[in-house]
């Protein structure tokens, strides 16, 4: 059977953009792929993290998790730091991977700003240790979302220069899981950004626990143009609205691709559905819509958080398996490489 590998970073504030771009999605797919889900910590380290935050942050997306529906005795949910063989495969792929390939890699540009030199060397080989967390398990698939397609890329310059150090086939060259269309969901202030975390304006994002009155109050305050609601002329011959249409109008429409995504309905019918009517009438919709589909699993979350006992066995369980799974894999590591 086909296996998927893929994370989240516990670095708080988790998002709509996180729930469809990446956790709804993982929950289809523990149905088709045996599955691993991780809270990447050893990433979150790479920018600081208070500690106390940090192990909150983990449970949090633990809950989260556990709330979308992911099911923890079908998938393996678990936290990076707890199985040392992800630190150890990155290890060697640290003297694998070339510094001209990390170089290129775009997201570090951006993350560590203007002061490189001042940024954590993790920062910087980050994307080996991604490449750790997917080939320890020799995931044939991982579901990413735009920004990862790099990374993804240079785990498979990895496997393939490793085999080829090594004279075996042995690690996959894995394959990219790109999921829906409408799955970058931009900042409700700027819908040009992505919805972050790290946006420092909470009215920026809908956070997973958000509840039904922080929800309103954020999408009736969701930066718009005062035109009505665009229509069919806004597509492109492929069905998807055209780079001018979006230019002219991102805000606008970012939330209705939000409301499409929640609603699991095309754009086309949610154009035709709302076209000529005022912005306002939509955003109520929208905000129904949102409350539906995120107010009970924000509800769980908190609930799980208030007594975190579960989510704790399910990470020390999940933590288990995946060391099973990982060790005979990097043993085999071990041996190919002279250890
Ligand atoms: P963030 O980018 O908010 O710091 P992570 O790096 O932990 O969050 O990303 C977790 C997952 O959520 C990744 O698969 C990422 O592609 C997805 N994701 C993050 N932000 C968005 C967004 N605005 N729209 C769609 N998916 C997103
Ligand atoms: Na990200």
């Amino acid at each position: 059977m086909n296996r998927i590998f893929s994370g989240v970073q516990p670095t708080g504030n988790l998002h709509l953009g996180n729930y469809l771009g990446a956790i709804r999605n993982f929950v289809t797919l523990q149905d088709d792929y045996e599955s691993i889900f991780c809270v990447v910590d050893m990433h979150a380290i790479t920018v600081w993290q208070n500690p106390e935050e940090l192990r909150r942050h983990t449970r949090e997306v633990t809950a989260a998790y556990l709330a979308a529906g992911i099911d923890p005795t079908q998938s393996i949910i678990f936290n990076q730091s707890q199985v040392a063989a992800h630190a150890e495969l990155a290890w060697i792929f640290n003297c694998v991977a070339r510094i001209g390939w990390l170089n290129r890699m775009t997201q570090f540009k951006e993350k560590a700003g203007k002061h490189k030199e001042n940024a954590s060397a993790g920062l910087y080989v980050y994307p080996n240790l991604m490449a750790a967390d997917i080939l320890v398990y020799k995931a044939t698939h991982v579901p990413v979302g735009e920004d990862q397609k790099q990374h993804l890329e240079l785990a498979r310059d990895i496997a393939q220069k490793f085999n080829n150090d090594f004279g075996r086939d042995f690690f996959p060259l894995t394959e990219p899981l790109i999921l829906g269309s409408a799955t970058r969901v931009m900042s409700l202030r700027d819908g040009t950004r992505k919805m972050s975390k790290s946006e420092a304006s909470d009215m920026s994002r809908i956070n997973m626990t958000d509840d039904a009155d922080a929800i309103a109050q954020k999408v009736r305050k969701a930066k718009t143009d005062t035109e009505a609601m665009p229509g069919l002329e806004a597509l492109d011959d492929s069905g998807r609205v055209s780079e001018a249409a979006r230019k002219a109008r991102p805000e606008a429409f970012n939330l209705i691709g939000i409301y499409a995504a929640l609603a699991d309905q095309s754009l086309p019918d949610v154009l035709s559905e709302f076209a000529g009517q005022p912005f306002s009438g939509f955003k109520k919709a929208l905000t129904d819509l949102a409350v539906e589909k995120l107010g009970p699993i924000g509800a769980e979350m908190k609930r799980l958080m208030a007594n975190p006992d579960h989510v704790d066995a399910v990470l020390r369980d999940g933590g288990e398996r995946a060391r099973a799974l990982a060790m005979p894999i990097l043993k085999e590591v071990y041996d190919l490489v002279g250890f």
